[in-house]
Parts: C-alpha cells; sequence; structure tokens
C-alpha cells in the first residue's frame, strides 16, 4: 500500500517557472513544491517525467529533494481564494510534489564555487545529458542552493527529452547511436559549472552508479504511476525503453561531451 500524502491548502503560486507550480501545506506538516494539472499543462506528462527523473537521480545518490505524490482535493484548492491560483484551473488528484527548502534559485558562479557539493557537478550533468535535460542550463532555476547546508539541489525534470512531451514514435527515432546530446555550447550555466569537471576521471563516481543498476531498478523507476495521469501504458514502456537505452550508452555520451570540458584530463574515456 503506498503512503500517499494529502495536501491541505494552496499557499500562494509560485513567481517563476511555466508550468505554474504553486507552494502548499500537506498533512505531514510540510511544506511542498506541487506540479498541478491547470490551464498551462496541457499533459500530465510534465508530472510523469518529475517522478521518473526523481526516482533515478535519488537511485543514482544525486543532490534531489524529498519528493512524493500528493493528493490535491478539491477542497485544498478551494481553501485559497487568490485569483493567480483561481485563474490557472488547478484539477484535484494525485500531483508530483517536492519539499519546499528556502534557497536561491538564481545560482550565480559565486554560489556554485561556495557550495559543499561541487562533487555532484559531474554527475549532474551526465544526468542531464541522459535523460536529454536541456532545462538546467538553458534557464534560471533549475538549480536551488540552500544557505543552511551550502548544497546544490537539482529541480525541475519536467522539460526532459527535449522538451517533456516526447511521444513514442519520437522515442524510437531517437534511440540512436552516437546517443543524442543536449546542446551545451553556449548555455549560460553550462558555463558556470564547466569548470568543476576536472581532473583524469571526474565520471568515475557516477559511472560506478550507473553500472551497479539492474533490471529491476528500471522496473523499479516506471512503476505506480498514477492512472490520472492517463500516460498510455505503452508510452510507459517505451519510455522505460527509451531511458535503459540511453543508459546502456552512457559512454556514446561522455565520448562527445569530452570535447566541451577541456578541464576533463587525459585521451580516451577511461570511465569504465
Ligand atoms: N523544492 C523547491 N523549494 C523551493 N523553491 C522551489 C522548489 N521547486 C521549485 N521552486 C521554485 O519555483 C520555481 C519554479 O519551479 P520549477 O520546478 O522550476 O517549475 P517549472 O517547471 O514551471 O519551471 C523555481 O525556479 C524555484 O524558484
Ligand atoms: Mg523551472
Amino acid at each position: 500500500m503506498i503512503n500517499i500524502i494529502e495536501i491541505v491548502s494552496i499557499n500562494k503560486l509560485m513567481n517563476a517557472g511555466v508550468t505554474k507550480p504553486v507552494l502548499a501545506s500537506a498533512n505531514n506538516k510540510k511544506l511542498y513544491i506541487l506540479k498541478t494539472f491547470n490551464n498551462y499543462t496541457e499533459t500530465y506528462k510534465f508530472a510523469f517525467n518529475e517522478l521518473i527523473s526523481s526516482r533515478i537521480a535519488k537511485k543514482l545518490g544525486l543532490p534531489i529533494l524529498n519528493f512524493d505524490i500528493a493528493n490535491l482535493s478539491n477542497e485544498a484548492i478551494k481553501s485559497c481564494n487568490d485569483e493567480k491560483i483561481s485563474d490557472l484551473n488547478i484539477c484535484s488528484g494525485p500531483c508530483f510534489a517536492v519539499e519546499y527548502t528556502k534557497g536561491i534559485t538564481n545560482i550565480n558562479p559565486l554560489l556554485i564555487s561556495s557550495s559543499s557539493n561541487k562533487d555532484d557537478i559531474p554527475g549532474i550533468l551526465l544526468f542531464d545529458e541522459l535523460m536529454l535535460n536541456e532545462d538546467r542550463y538553458s534557464n534560471p532555476g533549475n538549480l536551488i542552493y540552500n544557505k543552511k547546508n551550502k548544497k546544490i539541489y537539482m529541480i525541475d525534470h519536467t522539460h526532459i527529452i527535449r522538451n517533456g512531451l516526447w511521444t513514442n514514435s519520437e522515442l524510437i527515432q531517437d534511440s540512436i547511436t552516437p546517443p543524442l546530446l543536449i546542446e551545451l555550447e553556449g548555455q549560460k550555466y553550462f558555463s558556470y559549472l564547466n569548470q568543476y569537471i576536472h581532473g583524469n576521471s571526474p565520471f568515475d563516481g557516477i559511472c560506478q552508479k550507473i553500472n551497479k543498476l539492474k533490471d529491476n531498478d528500471f522496473e523499479n523507476f516506471f512503476i505506480n504511476i498514477p492512472s490520472e495521469w492517463s500516460i498510455p501504458q505503452n508510452e510507459i514502456d517505451q519510455c522505460k525503453k527509451f531511458v535503459k537505452f540511453r543508459f546502456a550508452n552512457y559512454n556514446g555520451i561522455l565520448n562527445q561531451i569530452r570535447y566541451e570540458l577541456p578541464g576533463w584530463k587525459g585521451g580516451e574515456n577511461n570511465e569504465t
């Protein structure tokens, strides 16, 4: 039995984000950022993308905040009489929820240099390549810096697989080698992170984690998807196949991106 948390109230609209996330309180006394279905999200794929990405990142030991599926009732929606919220036409039902953390999302080189987990940066970059998540490098706000523990956390995985609205035929078409890459060159936030990918084996840690992934892990990433999200089983299966394919070919990604990473010393990729 899965323990679904219950949202008791919506508190406010976050003032950033194309999917119009809201800050909400749950019955466990915690604050969450909720990704709801609303006028700005023509599909629940955004929630699905968040859920599978967060599960994968967690399994790989990457810095993400606690997440869950939270049930949003009509009463909780009505509890907020802010016009900005009612104009969204939020739908009730299960939502992707990530624990709120007080932090700075307008990340800059100074914050990154003072962060306590710079070692996670190669892993974050490879994860984003594997999941084709361009959003962290072109848009501000998809890394959050927690002032207390000085850690950088990954947020926002709504737009993986290029734009988040993938279809089965695109997934099949995009299962090619050498693997597709996200554009890194010239991206502002990538240029901030690039210098922290250095030495002979910057990707060693994340590659060891990837090598340990079993078939069963991939199964678990894609189970218990709320039926209310209406993602057809054949799409869930195709997405699983695609993600497995990307992970099986991570070396092909590293061999291509090394040219964008001047700090990565050494000859051929010796990560495996
Ligand atoms: N867990 C969180 N804790 C604190 N603020 C958050 C959190 N998640 C998102 N935010 C804030 O909300 C903004 C929008 O959220 P995001 O997940 O990036 O949504 P979108 O997919 O619409 O871009 C972020 O830039 C950040 O300012
Ligand atoms: Mg965002």
